[in-house]
């Protein structure tokens, strides 16, 4: 079906121009004035909206097998909710554990996708052990068009690798020209401080934040680009907190370092005192690395806005009240993780762009565009242009709305930004040039988002 947006404000890094935007066989194949329309083109108005492309959400869990449970939704729901939200590609963390094998965990979770997304998706393959067999299935895995890994240095005996699995991972991804992501804290500083802390009869989610302070997340990022700077490899910085743990990246950044930062959503709207909530209510806030004193929210902004933090995902991790309950009688059980894929865009826009944090391109660059560039997927998303898939979010800046539980699509009973207001929304969201949602509304094809293909990008 051809689509033919007339008058929109198209918005991409560097550029903002009036023009219309002519969609043929899923791709953008003509922008320009007064553009005739193809035959049998639907036609959308977009006169007073801007237009942006598609948000990219790097940072994903949907199917999650964690801390005795398993993350509420399938990618039925979480697509339809991404969409919604504007965001029209994510990346899922595939993350088996330790005692899995790598590539059966590969294929459970692309099984898990297939046929199911509404949007398009990506994987970053988790390294949670190295053993014989792990070069080459890894090989396999970028060969299949997986091509970033993950690593975590946290979540001792589960997820998280020691030092010599993290070498190993690394000098394999610079070989194979693959940027490795990584959650940085310090496993073993954090079970010795729970340990610490649960001794003491400090069991509520408000000593959440105190096992892994912000130090542990500092060591962290620093033993990893330590690690970077002597594979010279290529690393992402995923869901950085704090202030302590930033500088540290950037003084990396600033010895030649290959080092890039990521921070999520809810670092620079909640902070800790969301935590220190009394009873569940505290416990929706619980995540790692956890919510963070409030000042280190300026930093993150003016980190943003200057381009030191690269990129804005979600960490999206939806656990329901009843799940978050596990933890009742000790935060260390609580499972780790707050929804945000519906909201990111919407959020950002209202909380970055609208009260003067954040330009308009600096967004767009942080939501879409430097993702697609770092992980292997630009020009097809991550920019209007002809040629590139269109994937299309056309957006209407004088909606005014309030994050609610209530409205959501999300598979979780609770919304961890309840109550904030939006000032802005998509009126409709393309894949490959379907409408897939009409204010707020999912008006398109289930199952119709692909598994994308990436190349190794050699830094
Ligand atoms: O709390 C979080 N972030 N849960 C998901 C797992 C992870 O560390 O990304
Ligand atoms: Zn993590
Ligand atoms: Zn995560």
């Amino acid at each position: 079906m051809a689509l033919l947006i007339r008058n929109g404000e198209i918005v991409t890094v560097g550029s903002r121009a009036r023009a219309d935007i002519c969609v043929e066989h899923e791709t953008i194949t003509r922008i320009g004035k007064d553009l005739e329309a193809p035959p049998n083109a639907e036609i959308i108005d977009a006169t007073g909206k801007l237009i942006f492309p598609g948000f990219i959400d790097p940072h994903v869990h949907i199917y999650l097998p964690f801390m005795a449970t398993f993350a509420k939704d399938t990618h039925e729901t979480a697509s339809i909710a991404a969409l919604i939200g504007g965001t029209t590609t994510y990346i899922e963390m595939c993350c088996p554990n330790r005692n899995d094998d790598a590539l059966e965990g590969y294929q459970l979770w692309k099984s898990k996708a297939d046929g199911k997304s509404a949007c398009d998706y990506a994987f970053h393959m988790s390294v949670t052990k190295f053993v014989k067999e792990t070069e080459s299935q890894l090989r396999q895995v970028v060969s299949d068009g997986t091509a970033s890994f993950k690593i975590f240095l946290a979540y001792k005996n589960f997820f998280g690798v020691d030092d010599g699995e993290m070498y190993q991972t690394l000098e394999l991804a610079k070989r194979l020209g693959v940027i490795v992501t990584a959650h940085c804290e310090n496993a073993e500083l954090v079970a010795r401080l729970q340990q610490k802390l649960l001794a003491e009869g400090k069991t509520g989610p408000e000593w959440h934040e105190p096992s892994r302070p912000e130090s542990v997340e500092a060591e962290g990022t620093g033993r990893f680009a330590t690690f970077l700077e002597n594979t010279a490899a290529t690393g992402y910085v995923v869901h950085l907190s704090c202030e302590k743990a930033l500088h540290v990246a950037l003084q990396a950044k600033s010895r030649g370092v290959r080092i890039y930062v990521e921070s999520v959503l809810p670092h620079f709207l909640l902070d800790k005192s969301y935590a220190e909530r009394p009873g569940v209510e505290g416990m929706k806030h619980v995540m790692s690395p956890p919510l963070r004193a409030k000042h280190n929210q300026s930093a993150l902004w003016n980190a943003l806005a200057h381009g030191s933090i690269d990129t804005v995902g979600t960490d999206h991790c939806p656990f329901d009240t009843a799940q978050k309950l596990l933890g009742k009688d000790s935060f260390v059980n609580i499972p780790n993780g707050i929804p945000g894929i519906e909201d990111r865009v919407n959020l950002m826009y209202t909380h970055g762009v609208k009260r003067g944090r954040l330009d308009l391109d600096r967004f767009v660059d942080a939501a879409s565009t430097r993702a697609a560039k770092l992980f292997g997927l630009f020009p097809r998303k991550g920019t209007i242009a002809v040629g590139s898939d269109a994937d299309l979010v056309i957006y209407a800046t004088n909606y005014r709305g309030v994050v609610s539980a209530k409205s959501q699509h999300v598979n979780c009973d609770y919304n961890g930004f309840e109550g904030m207001e939006i000032e802005g929304r998509p009126s409709v969201v393309t894949v490959r040039g379907k409408v897939q949602v009409r204010d707020g509304k999912f008006v398109g094809e289930r199952g119709r988002g692909r598994m994308l293909k990436r190349e190794p990008a050699y830094f």
